[in-house]
């Protein structure tokens, strides 16, 4: 599968990974941040059998609830959406309060985990493949990711079909479909997640130097730190 679908653009790939694979069995996952966009683009305009969800943490900025609409009026598609364990929450604001995520990077992994990793975990039960928006020239610890991966902790294949497009060549695209963004970017937001764990950067400030902004750590949530090379 590997060999197949790397040398493809994103469009095959896509098209082809659905030949590939039984129905109802392909799922991507959208923060409708801009790479994103792209790939829904794609799955709406080739109607392919891949279902579209995102993971609402309950924390998400008033915009990114805009761009949600707004996609799914321009592609007339659905879109899963999954919240965490209301008793999870529950939990957690009971003992740490609302911003405990400040604290430490113990701390905000363990939001991360329950507004993140969990419910991931729950919407990609009985999946195959996951496909994301990952783009290698997102950080550095990003390059070493692969178009095709095995994701260990959940044991499936990864499928990250827009890793290798340049910023450039994803403004061009996204420019040309007039494909509905995030208003945010044009705030100086690069990279978007939680509204308290976002900020807009500088010019020439890393893409994601606005995540977790206050921490020195490999700025994931644990969505995407376990990978295996997949044949
Ligand atoms: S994150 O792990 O740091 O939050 P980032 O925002 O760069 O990730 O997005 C990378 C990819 O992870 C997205 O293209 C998407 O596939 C997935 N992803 C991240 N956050 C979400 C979310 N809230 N809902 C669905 N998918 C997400
Ligand atoms: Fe919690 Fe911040 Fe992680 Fe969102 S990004 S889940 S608010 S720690």
């Amino acid at each position: 599968m590997k060999e197949e679908l790397t040398p493809l653009s994103t469009e095959d790939g896509l098209k082809r990974l659905c030949e590939l694979t039984g129905e109802g069995k392909l799922k991507f996952s959208s923060a409708f941040g801009e790479e994103d966009q792209v790939i829904t683009h794609f799955i709406a305009k080739n109607k392919l059998p891949i279902t579209v969800f995102t993971l609402d943490t309950g924390r998400l900025f008033q915009e990114t609830y805009d761009v949600m609409d707004l996609t799914r009026k321009r592609y007339n598609i659905e879109i899963e959406t999954y919240f965490p364990e209301t008793s999870d929450v529950e939990d957690l604001v009971r003992k740490k309060g609302f911003n405990s995520f400040y604290e430490s990077v113990e701390n905000r992994k363990e939001c991360c985990f329950i507004r993140k990793v969990k419910p991931l975990r729950r919407a990609l039960r009985d999946t195959s493949v996951w496909i994301t928006g990952l783009r290698a020239g997102q950080s550095a610890h990003r390059q070493s990711f692969e178009v095709l991966e095995w994701d260990a902790d959940l044991n499936m294949i990864k499928y990250n079909p827009l890793l290798n497009w340049s910023y450039e060549e994803m403004q061009d695209f996204i420019k040309a479909n007039k494909i509905p963004v995030n208003s945010l970017h044009k705030k100086g937001f690069a990279s978007i997640g939680c509204a308290p764990c976002t900020r807009a950067i500088a010019p020439g400030e890393d893409l994601r130097a606005g995540r977790w902004w206050w921490e020195n750590s490999q700025k994931e949530c644990g969505l995407h730190e376990t990978k295996a090379a997949v044949n």
